[in-house]
């Protein structure tokens, strides 16, 4: 008997890595302009984390930072086959977590697509880790983990390396166990004029119809 498999609705994830000779020096430059907005430090309880202001892609110290993004968005929607519609930076901010801090789960409303991008990662990560966003709780152990069995997936934060994702889809950063600053830079991306190019019917009227 033949036997097909269809996977159904995927969920993408990319990932995008500048060659570590590049990343370097532009993480020393990212981390310098970081520290002007972030220092001195506020007094945050242990375990949380702290994040600057959301206009980053508006400050001209984050211009080549800011172009980057749209780079990679560019790419992104033309793999969606959605570069009809134009995307913009709704907001980009940089992400502090101290030693012991962490970042509960959440997603990013009103947004297309999201990422983040490593500026600094102590040797022990943390990674990434996005949420199965199926509803089943029925998976059993079958001694291998896989995209079609696991509810949870982790990606490796390396600095220099942006990962993109659906805004919906729900992600969480566990405590930082290293004994330096994990620095990320997040940014949103939503459709520019989404409801006068993409929000109207498709089909056509026909007699009779309503
Ligand atoms: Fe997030």
């Amino acid at each position: 008997m033949k036997q097909q498999v269809r996977e159904l609705f995927p969920t993408p994830l990319w990932v995008l890595d500048i060659p570590p000779s590049d990343a370097a020096p532009f993480n020393a430059k990212l981390r310098d302009e970081i520290e002007k907005i972030i220092s001195p430090r506020p007094n945050v309880p242990s375990g949380s984390n702290w994040q600057t202001p959301h206009d980053l892609h508006t400050r001209p110290a984050f211009a080549d930072f800011t172009k980057l993004v749209e780079i990679s968005a560019r790419s992104v929607a033309q793999f969606l086959n959605v570069e009809r519609y134009p995307m913009m930076i709704t907001g980009c901010w940089a992400n502090i977590n101290p030693p012991s801090a962490y970042h509960p789960t959440h997603n990013h409303p009103n947004n297309y697509l999201s990422g983040v991008y490593y500026v600094a990662v102590p040797e022990a990560g943390p990674d990434l880790i996005f949420q199965d966003p199926r509803p089943s709780l029925i998976m059993p152990w079958t001694g291998k983990l896989s995209p079609l069995t696991a509810n949870a997936s982790a990606e490796q934060a390396v600095p220099g390396r942006m990962i993109i994702f659906p805004s919906w889809l729900r992600h969480h950063v566990p405590s930082n166990e290293g004994t330096s600053e994990r620095i990320s830079i997040s940014f949103n991306l939503m459709f520019r004029n989404f409801a006068e190019t993409a929000a109207s019917p498709r089909w056509k009227a026909t007699a009779g119809q309503e």
